[in-house]
Formats: C-alpha cells, sequence, structure tokens
C-alpha cells in the first residue's frame, strides 16, 4: 500500500466569488481573492492510500464512510487519474497508480457545527493528496484548476496566505486558477475573529443561488463588468502593501455589494439575518468609535460573520465583543487565546 498526506486550510474571500460562466467546470464570471486561516485554527486533514488490491474507491469524512459518487469529486478523481497515466506512460517503472482504487481518510479539525463551508477545504486537501501520492510535477496552481472542478472556492485553498483566483478567458478553463497574492508571513498580524449566528445549513446552496442571481439580477451585471475588476487590483495592492484600512473597506463594501446583488435576484436570495446586519452595524461604529479603520467584516452565503483585524488591535475590539457577547458560549473555548474565537448569538 502507498499512502501520502496532506492538510488544507479553510478560506475566506475578502473579494467573493458569485456566478458561474461554465457550470460543469466551475469557471467563475469573476476574479476573487481570500485569506487562508492559519492552519492550526480550522483545516482538512487528509490522507490518500493506494493498492492493487483495493477493490473500490472509498472516503472516511470525519469516521463516517461517505459516497465518492458525486460528478464533481469524479471528474477531480478522473483528472488526476489522467495525470498520473500520463507519467506511467512515460515511464514503465512506475507502479499503475492510475488503474488502482482508492482509500481517502478526510477530518476536520473545527466544529462541523461552527457553520464554515468546509467544502473549499475537503475538496483541496483530496486533491493534493491524491496528487502527492501520485508524485505529479505539475505546480500548485496547475493543480488547483482540479480542485477547482469539485467546488469553485477550493482552488483557493491550496496556497497559505493571501490568494487570488484568476477567472481566466479560456472556454476550457485552462487559464482559471489560483496564484499566491502574498504568503501568510508577509501580514502575519493579521487575525480573523468568527462570529457564529448560525451554525444551520445554509438556506440556498451556492451553485444555486449563483445560478438564480446570474440569470435575474441587473446589478450582478454591473458588479462583474464595472465594480470587481478594479476592486481585485486595488485589493492585491492593499494586500501588497500591508494597508489594513484600505484593505478593510474594499472587503467590507464587497461582502455588501455580494449580497445586494443576491437580494437584487429574483426571487430574492437572503443569507443575511437581523444578528448580521448588526454585527454589520456593530462593525462600522467601533471604526467610528476609534476614527480609524481596525476591523473589516465579510459574510459568505449564511449569516455568520468574519471580522478580520490587526493583532495589535485585539483589546480595541475585543473590548466591545467581549462586552456584547461575553455571555454566549464559546469564549471559554480552546480558540480564546488564539487567533480564532468562534461564539454563538443566538
Ligand atoms: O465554492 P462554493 O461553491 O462553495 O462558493 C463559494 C461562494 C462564497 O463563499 C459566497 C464566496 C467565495 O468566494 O468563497
Amino acid at each position: 500500500m502507498y499512502i501520502a498526506s496532506t492538510t488544507a486550510p479553510v478560506n475566506i474571500a475578502t473579494l467573493k466569488y458569485w456566478g458561474k460562466r461554465d457550470k460543469t467546470l466551475n469557471l467563475p464570471t469573476n476574479s476573487s481573492i481570500s485569506v487562508t486561516l492559519s492552519q492550526e485554527d480550522l483545516r482538512t486533514l487528509t490522507s490518500a492510500a493506494t493498492s492493487e488490491t483495493f477493490s473500490e474507491d472509498q472516503l472516511w469524512l470525519n469516521g463516517k464512510l461517505e459516497s465518492l459518487a458525486s460528478e464533481r469529486t469524479q471528474m477531480c478523481l478522473a483528472d488526476l487519474r489522467q495525470l498520473r497515466a500520463e507519467l506511467e506512460s512515460q515511464d514503465d517503472s512506475l507502479p499503475k497508480f492510475s488503474q488502482w482504487k482508492l482509500h481517502i481518510v478526510s477530518e476536520n479539525n473545527f466544529p462541523t457545527a461552527a457553520g464554515l463551508a468546509s467544502s473549499a477545504a475537503g475538496f483541496s486537501a483530496l486533491v493534493v493528496a491524491i496528487a502527492k501520492l501520485y508524485k505529479l510535477p505539475q505546480s500548485m496552481s496547475e493543480i488547483s484548476k482540479i480542485a477547482r472542478k469539485g467546488s469553485g472556492s477550493a482552488c483557493r485553498s491550496l496556497f497559505g496566505g493571501y490568494v487570488a483566483w484568476e477567472m481566466g478567458v479560456e472556454e476550457d478553463g485552462s487559464d482559471s486558477k489560483a496564484v499566491e497574492v502574498a504568503p501568510l508571513e508577509h501580514w502575519d498580524n493579521m487575525k480573523a475573529v468568527i462570529l457564529v449566528v448560525s451554525a444551520d445549513k445554509k438556506d440556498t446552496p451556492s451553485t444555486s443561488g449563483m445560478q438564480t442571481t446570474v440569470h435575474t439580477s441587473d446589478l450582478f451585471q454591473w458588479r462583474i463588468k464595472e465594480v470587481v475588476p478594479t476592486r481585485f487590483e486595488e485589493m492585491k495592492k492593499s494586500i501588497v502593501e500591508k494597508n489594513f484600512p484600505v484593505f478593510a473597506d474594499l472587503t467590507m463594501k464587497d461582502s455588501n455589494s455580494f449580497h445586494a446583488t443576491c437580494l437584487d435576484s429574483f426571487p430574492p436570495i437572503f443569507y443575511l439575518n437581523d444578528t448580521s446586519k448588526k454585527i454589520i452595524k456593530l462593525v462600522h461604529a467601533i471604526n467610528e468609535f476609534y476614527k480609524e479603520t481596525i476591523a473589516a467584516y465579510t459574510f459568505d452565503a449564511g449569516p455568520n460573520a468574519v471580522i478580520y483585524y490587526e493583532s495589535q488591535n485585539e483589546s480595541k475590539l475585543f473590548a466591545f465583543l467581549y462586552k456584547l457577547f461575553g455571555k454566549v458560549s464559546g469564549w471559554e473555548s480552546k480558540y480564546t487565546t488564539e487567533s480564532l474565537t468562534a461564539f454563538t448569538t443566538e
């Protein structure tokens, strides 16, 4: 039996991917940017094994046997096997992994109840573990195109730190890949606190939500043509220059722009709830109070908030958060002293 393991972090977009121009290949209608959180906090650990004796492909997810039958997973496995077969055709001495079945074991180190999308880290770890097992020579950006087919945002979890997913223009997706903007160490005082407003499964899954928006929202057309291309360049620059106030404003505006296109979809899609809206107001009030932008919120396809801040401002931010939410559970969790603090507000 041959085995390889890897970890992949959860990434939270600061410039949102919302809209597919090709549903099968997961090709986006706009480029996006994410910040990959430290692997100590939120990550998936995946091991992939192969042997001539395995009779079927199998996946154990957090200790439970799960199906590998989804079309998306099958596409990733087929691409990886194809690349391995190319290697085997060039070197006869290589074992024929491309023809053997796989056993995959995957575990998240964060509570599933935290309401965080785990598919990005999951697909990223799955693809990278198999690529390692197969000893594929391709770069991480090349491999990110395979992870992208599993879950669009998964392509960004192949890198740590600050990552851009370049949408590309080709119909076959050959230039739609993730690239590193800067490593984690470049801006190592960046931190995130996650406010778990609700741990429920999201109301409208991202794929169907995106389709509704693409087909019905006029605002969406404006967003992808007139807003995101400039914002993409400005956000990358703010990261390179470690300019928190600019990065924060762009992050908050982009979260609001994405949720505005959801509201402009027909029928409308609501991901934010009243608690989310209170958190938005609170962050603006905190920034106004200090007369300086020290915190930035962002919301994905659900009501939970991720607030980015720089470590030197932690006590300034937490003074407010703790006063308001100190009585809810989660503060006593192991994350309290680390970069992540999860707590429930409902
Ligand atoms: O990759 P998906 O299908 O889970 O979509 C992710 C969509 C957002 O999380 C809302 C935005 C993003 O860029 O991650």
